[in-house]
């Protein structure tokens, strides 16, 4: 018997040969392999960004550089992908991969803090995929809103996060309520539109309507 998550990937264009590679070595060189987007979340990422065809987006929290390749798929052509990782020991495997899956020239790299760096752009986004430490997720989308242009769109991933969103959370659990304060900043947020997609650990999708 199939569970619900196999069937799923079994009915979703499987990965190209490049996120097979990455899968692999990130498997063999990380700690936490799960981290990244995977088949089903990747290609979802994708088709928004193809959606959006932006000009320009924004990551916070590029790990491997699974969701990186993906979402600069949809690029206008000429558009660049921002990426920011705050773990510099990501920095040369991210060169070495973003040059195999021939996406350097799409690709801004950032090694650094993403609350912090988001805050230095001189130039708005047409779409964003905040994915870094769950705990400055209201910070990250402070920062990041400002930085959307009106009618862009802001991804969020892990608003779920593993279900504890809806459980008894403990006093000392401040990822679960990093999120949760982020989800209830979003829903009552009267510039934007969203909907909590409960795909895999839940992707909050935002779009901004005004300033
Ligand atoms: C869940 S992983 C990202 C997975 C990736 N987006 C993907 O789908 O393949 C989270 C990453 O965020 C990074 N990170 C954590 N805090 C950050 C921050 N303040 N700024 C930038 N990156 C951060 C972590 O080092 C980690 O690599």
């Amino acid at each position: 018997m199939l569970t619900l998550e196999e069937y799923v990937e079994n009915h979703t264009t499987k990965e190209d040969e490049v996120l097979v590679w990455l899968r692999r070595k990130t498997n063999l060189t990380t700690t936490m392999p799960r981290q990244l987007s995977g088949q089903v979340q990747g290609k979802l990422l994708e088709f928004f960004s193809r959606m959006i065809a932006p000009e320009n987006i924004l990551e916070i929290g590029t790990f491997t550089g699974y969701s990186a390749y993906c979402l600069s798929k949809g690029l206008k052509p000429g558009g660049k992908l921002h990426t920011i990782e705050i773990k510099d020991e990501l920095e040369d495997h991210l060169k070495d991969f973003f040059s195999r899956a021939g996406i350097s020239d799409k690709v801004v790299l950032h090694i650094g803090d993403g609350a912090e760096i988001v805050k230095e752009f001189g130039f708005k986004f047409d779409m964003a995929f905040i994915d870094g430490d769950k705990r400055q997720y209201p910070l990250y989308y402070e920062n990041v809103f400002d930085k959307i242009n009106v009618g862009g769109y802001i991804l969020i991933d892990n608003v779920l996060w593993y279900d504890k969103v809806v459980s008894q959370v403990k006093e000392n659990d401040t990822y679960t309520k990093g999120i949760m304060a982020l989800n209830d900043i979003v829903e009552n947020d009267k510039r934007v539109e969203n909907v909590l997609l409960p795909l895999r650990d839940g992707i909050m999708v935002v779009r901004k309507i005004s300033d």
